[in-house]
């Protein structure tokens, strides 16, 4: 029986309270969420899987898939079989696709017993979900992964018909679909997406119908609709991050799900020529007012931030002053009405601290800032500007 997650929370009150004691958290605007799968959908008109590996790219799972399956999603992506056996012991409806690899008897036996849907590309690994769940007297369901080209993982597309033949004509296993990812790279993705194509088009040949074919990840959701297919699969465009800058001008209206808030642990003056943090990182040009965030690289600001964060305080832009430690990060309060306990904002929705930009000025990519955050900071999850849920894991077990 599906069971509500929104109901067995916190009442928004009660969340508020426990709020009063962060140091900092992590907050998820599902609305944001659910206007980003609208704009996805409308857009494509095909399936959509949302992509919720790595705790749905560090806005926590639970929470993220169980407001999609509210929003009527029925297949989820995974990287780990743990992420998908929680999703189902959660109670939430829907197909989950995990991507795990597989080595012991013992997933195989998860697998079937949760009705999970596993991604297979060899023989061995369907020959032995078919024999495990036959031997459970039940039958699985998978997503064959074919190489066009990436050379990662997938069957070779010149051999993927007979291994998805081979499959579909198993007794206790079922094809669902077959997908594969695109290089990103503008000269190879046709190709790849055409050898796609020939395995389907070889296939029906064959009499073997694949109901759902997917190639499309947010960039191709952007930038290549003929790759749409039957099945979409987004992932940092439903969290709110363009695949490219330029496509905040594309009419598909994105907006950003995750912002990061600190409050201040603690303020102090210090006078001009004073070093401040390891290595005497930030010298003062003259006397002024700094105040210490307890948020370091242990929640996921990256340490290239050193003296270029910009933090969001009384309505202003901030720096950030001097190194970033693994549970301290210092910040300029000159001029600016702030005392202990007051809220900042580290990452924002803003050009000058979003996510996109943080990532740009740390010179990583947005998806490594996104897929970095600690799942042990808090999380609190907004609808209509109200808390509904809250993620508070024990980060000690
Ligand atoms: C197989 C697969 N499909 C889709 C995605 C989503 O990609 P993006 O975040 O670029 O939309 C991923 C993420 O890495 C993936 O592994």
């Amino acid at each position: 029986m599906a069971i509500d997650y929104f109901a067995d929370q916190p009442s928004p009150s009660e969340i508020h309270d426990r709020m009063k004691g962060y140091a900092s958290w992590f907050e998820i605007d599902l609305d944001s969420l659910g206007h980003n799968l609208k704009e996805i959908r409308d857009r494509v008109g095909v399936e959509v899987m949302p992509v919720v590996k790595n705790n749905a790219y560090g806005h926590g799972l639970l929470p993220v898939v169980a407001y999609l399956s509210r929003e009527s999603m029925e297949w989820f992506m995974v990287a780990k079989l743990k992420e998908a056996v929680a999703i189902r012991d959660a109670g939430i409806p829907g197909h989950v696709v995990s991507m795990d690899a597989m080595f012991s008897e013992g997933q195989f036996r998860e697998v079937v017993d949760k009705g999970i849907t596993q991604v297979v590309y060899t023989r061995e690994v369907a020959d032995t979900l078919n024999e495990v769940a036959g031997r459970m007297g039940k039958e699985a369901e998978t997503f064959v992964k074919v190489d066009t080209g990436l050379r990662r993982v997938g069957v070779p597309h010149s051999e993927a018909a007979d291994l998805i033949e081979h499959v579909h004509n198993l007794p206790n296993v079922s094809v669902r679909g077959i997908f594969s990812t695109f290089m990103q790279n503008p000269d190879q993705d046709p190709v790849m997406l055409q050898r796609l194509l020939s395995v389907d088009e070889e296939l029906r040949e064959r009499g073997v119908q694949v109901e759902l074919r997917s190639m499309a990840s947010s960039d191709a959701i952007f930038h290549n609709p003929t790759a749409w297919l039957d099945m979409v699969r987004p992932g940092m465009s439903l969290y709110g991050v363009y695949p490219e800058k330029k496509d905040a001008a594309s009419g598909l209206e994105l907006r950003q799900v995750l912002t990061f808030k600190a409050r201040i642990e603690h303020t102090k003056w210090v006078e001009e020529g004073d070093s401040v943090t390891y290595w005497g990182r930030f010298v003062a040009p003259r006397r002024m007012r700094i105040g210490t965030l307890h948020i370091g690289f242990y929640d996921g600001v990256p340490r290239e931030m050193a003296n270029v964060g910009r933090i969001k305080v009384d309505g202003v832009y901030k720096s950030s002053l001097g190194s970033v430690s693994l549970n301290h990060y210092l910040m300029d309060l000159a001029d600016v009405d702030a005392s202990v306990g007051d809220v900042v904002e580290v990452i924002g929705r803003e050009d000058e601290n979003s996510l996109f930009s943080t990532a740009e000025t740390a010179g990583w990519m947005v998806y490594s800032l996104m897929n970095h955050l600690n799942p042990f900071t808090p999380r609190v999850y907004m609808e209509k500007g109200e808390p509904v849920a809250l993620l508070d894991l024990r980060a000690m077990q």
